[in-house]
């Protein structure tokens, strides 16, 4: 990748997918091959593909590239044995990573696409149900882009509206939510690309993001890398920025958005709208509406994801904690909704009803 060239976390032509290892970001930038759906499960649960756009995208992406070999491997009798392979491995997707909702909306809606297209295709028709199969997964990625740049726009006029500045805003971030974190441009961080490019970017914090350092080696990268105005700051320095005011404005992502708002993100998210609260700090969520899960009232029935101990005890394979120590590694923490200035989608942007703690996102949706 060339300075100029733009950010991809995945790559996908004629039925060729590579994706990028994040794993060995910023210093390498490499490509892995994923020609099956295993292929893209591993690289999910590896993190080599993470955000939780990304995951969705690139798991759907993964089955096409799949289902596009075996048919023309005649591995198929009829569109029957496609359909059930496909619904198959679109469960077995769904057990890569468990709190991002975006992978579990796309599945469920990829299978009741394939069951419809099915339905209407002649037993035969292996190859056409391949293809369409293939056009949703690519229609999947470029409608990614497009609701990041809206959310992106919603963003900026939020923020601006929230803090009355009209230039200098001094925004901070948490985790990776940009390209890389998605299809392209990002949701928090497109929020800061949009800002930029109106001339309303004073400076873009990120935060290191411990324990996989997706601020550190991510956000501080695409930054750099597309010249935004950036500075890294460690985790616990939040709150000594937002006391010195340094910062207007906090937006986050998200990878799971339940009916009264609260919202799972980034392990670190919460101690941040904490701080927001206590500073005076508008505080906001930015995601596409695939990352809201009306399913669920409140956020304490979201899963938290756990990952492995050495992911806290040691950077690029190299040990710095005491091996025998015992480790608690969430990857995910719950802001409440009481925390929440508001949740901006390529819908608009959601507050709160007048006089409430809480979203009420299920008529908020109802009425777009
Ligand atoms: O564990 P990760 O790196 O997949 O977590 C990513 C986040 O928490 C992001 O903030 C979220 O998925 C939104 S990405 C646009």
């Amino acid at each position: 990748m060339t300075q100029d060239s733009n950010l991809e976390s995945l790559r996908y032509v004629d039925g060729k997918m590579t994706l990028l290892d994040q794993l060995q970001l910023p210093l390498i930038v490499h490509y892995d091959a994923i020609t099956s759906v295993q292929d893209g499960w591993d690289a999910i649960r590896e993190m080599k593909v993470r955000g939780a756009p990304a995951i969705a995208v690139a798991a759907a992406l993964s089955l096409s590239v799949e289902i596009l070999s075996m048919t023309k491997a005649n591995k198929f009798s009829d569109t029957s044995a496609l359909k059930e392979h496909a619904l198959e491995q679109l469960e077995h997707l769904k057990s890569s990573r468990p709190t991002a909702v975006n992978l579990f909306n796309m599945a469920d809606w990829f299978k009741v696409y394939i069951e419809d297209k099915y339905e209407v295709l002649s037993k035969d028709s292996v190859l056409e149900l391949a293809e369409a199969i293939d056009e949703k997964a690519k229609k999947m990625m470029v409608d990614d882009v497009s609701k990041n740049k809206l959310i992106g726009d919603h963003g900026a006029e939020a923020m601006v509206k929230m803090t009355q500045k009209k230039d200098e805003l001094r925004v901070l971030t948490h985790c990776n939510t940009g390209s890389l974190a998605t299809a392209g441009y990002g949701t928090a961080l497109g929020v800061l690309r949009s800002l930029h490019a109106q001339n309303l970017l004073k400076r873009a914090y990120c935060t290191e993001t411990r324990p996989y350092l997706q601020g550190a080696r991510l956000t501080a990268f695409e930054l750099s890398h597309d010249k935004l105005p950036g500075t890294l700051i460690a985790d616990s320095m939040v709150s000594m920025l937002f006391k010195n005011k340094m910062a207007d404005a906090v937006v986050v992502g998200a990878d799971r958005i339940v009916a009264n708002g609260d919202t799972a993100n980034k392990i670190g998210t919460y101690q941040i709208a904490i701080s927001c609260a206590y500073h005076k700090i508008p505080f906001f969520i930015a995601a596409p509406t695939t990352t809201i899960d009306l399913s669920l009232k409140s956020g304490d029935q979201i899963v938290i994801e756990e990952r492995a101990a050495t992911e806290m005890k040691s950077i690029s394979g190299v040990m710095f904690a005491d091996p025998d120590i015992e480790v608690w590694n969430p990857a995910f923490d719950v802001t409440p909704a009481t925390l929440i200035t508001g949740i901006i989608t390529e819908c608009g942007t959601f507050y709160k009803p007048e006089g409430s703690d809480t979203f009420d996102l299920s008529s908020q949706i109802a009425n777009i």
